[in-house]
């Protein structure tokens, strides 16, 4: 983001936060339905597609390998290139995001053709040694500029693997998935930790079989897609900053409309229940495969303190920047370990969440994997720096709603990667 762009967003403390909203639909889900509806036989529709900058990058990626995209405001309409992708004219621009570009170098592998994938400065700083690993022993050819994007797929025919996937990641899971679901031969894979399984559930919603056990999952190359019309549960890493804000204050409410209760993601509730916050989850439904309700939560009178680590620490990846931010309003504090892929996000989430916590007056102690913040700390207003971070610029917006004084967060238009309405949003919800 240039510094021309940055755009300095004031946080007052608040009263309380209330409100009832039905929230942009999941980043997660949004990408996969897009790369598979551009890989796909056919005409799919998608409301409440995400309103976030990085599923619309999956979006103009798919058109370059060409998919047709129709956006209208009631939904996205997406033709599919039938199982062929034309090759790009020019670089797959994946901006900020990581899903995109490992997600999307499983998916085009298995074509013949040249695709090169660049990325803004901070996505061409991210590992991607991960994905060329398994793709190349599936006989695609991968060049990494230093383990980096620019990062070119030479693509074709490939031979379906066995993966133990060595890193929790959701990414790289999906990408030998969908390379897999066009190999020769059936892939299978295992997980150290079971990661976020949307693309389980999208794969078998545009009609792939795939199969699932204790030992894995296998999936059958040579396999077509059809197109499908769904309507995108709304965001739970979305949601997850209002009920941080919601657990701040003894009286606070929010109500949530169709909103995406995955399992594999749903685990936040459960640790926010532990801290304090009452959660009932109404109307559960399940939608190709995945779990939508409404879900109310109201505020503590005491916020407990928490420790995070193992596979917890995996499956709240994205949410973990947030709950540092407010643990210094717990009873007990909050101690975070196991995270060390924080480190390779958007930003080094562990070290900006400190810095950013000492800028407002917070004591933590910094770990290579996590970090360890006491409770009971009153916070001050400060000047915080998002670094270009759409999860730290909206962490330290709900840290300074019990904070004493305002709080300036700088690089606050980086919300939009996900989340592009949550600062007016926080604006409506906080009351002061
Ligand atoms: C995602 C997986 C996670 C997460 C990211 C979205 C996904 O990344 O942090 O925001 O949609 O699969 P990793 O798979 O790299 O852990």
């Amino acid at each position: 983001m240039s510094q021309e762009n940055s755009r300095t967003e004031v946080v007052s403390p608040a009263r309380t936060f209330r409100g009832s909203v039905r929230l942009p639909g999941d980043k997660s889900i949004s990408h996969r339905y897009a790369m598979l509806a551009g890989l796909a036989e056919g005409k799919s529709t998608f409301a409440n597609f995400s309103t976030g900058a990085d599923p619309h990058s999956s979006l103009a990626c798919m058109q370059q390998l060409g998919a047709s995209v129709t956006k209208e405001p009631s939904a996205i309409t997406i033709t599919g290139a039938a199982g062929n992708f034309q090759q790009p004219t020019g670089a797959l621009d994946c901006g900020n995001s990581g899903s995109t570009m490992r997600m999307l170098a499983g998916l085009v592998a298995p074509h013949v053709g040249t695709f090169t994938f660049v990325g803004d400065a901070s996505l061409s700083a991210r590992p991607m040694e991960r994905i060329r690993g398994p793709l190349e022993k599936m006989r695609a050819r991968i060049s990494l500029t230093q383990g980096h994007a620019p990062m070119t797929v030479h693509g074709g025919s490939l031979q379906a693997i066995h993966f133990d996937t060595p890193i929790a990641s959701a990414q790289v899971k999906t990408a030998v998935l969908f390379a897999g679901l066009q190999a020769q031969g059936e892939t299978s894979l295992t997980e150290s930790v079971r990661t976020r399984d949307h693309s389980e559930h999208a794969l078998r919603a545009f009609g792939a079989e795939l199969e699932r056990s204790s030992d894995g999952i296998r999936i059958r190359g040579g396999q077509s897609l059809h197109a499908i019309d769904a309507v995108i549960p709304g965001d739970l890493s979305s949601a997850a900053f209002f009920l941080c804000a919601t657990l701040l204050f003894p009286d606070a409410q929010i109500v949530f409309d169709d909103l995406g209760m995955n399992p594999s993601r749903s685990t936040l509730l459960d640790v926010l229940v532990s801290m304090g916050l009452k959660v009932q989850v109404l109307n559960l439904e399940e939608k190709h495969g995945e779990l939508i309700g409404t879900v109310q939560a109201n505020g503590a009178a005491c916020i407990q303190g928490a420790t995070i680590a193992g596979t917890l620490s995996a499956q709240l990846i994205d949410e973990l920047p947030v709950l540092a931010a407010i643990a210094p309003y717990t009873n007990s504090g909050v101690t975070i370990r196991d995270a060390k892929e924080l480190r390779v996000k958007e930003s080094d989430r562990i070290a900006l969440v400190v810095r950013n916590l000492r800028a407002m007056g917070a004591e933590v102690t910094e770990h290579e994997d996590g970090m360890s913040i006491p409770g009971n700390q009153a916070l001050h207003g400060g000047l915080i720096d998002s670094g270009d971070d759409h999860r730290i610029a909206m962490a330290f917006a709900i840290a300074a709603l019990r904070a004493t004084g305002e709080t300036a967060i700088q690089g606050a238009e980086a919300a939009a990667i996900s989340f592009p309405e949550f600062f007016p949003l926080l604006r409506t919800m906080s009351q002061s």
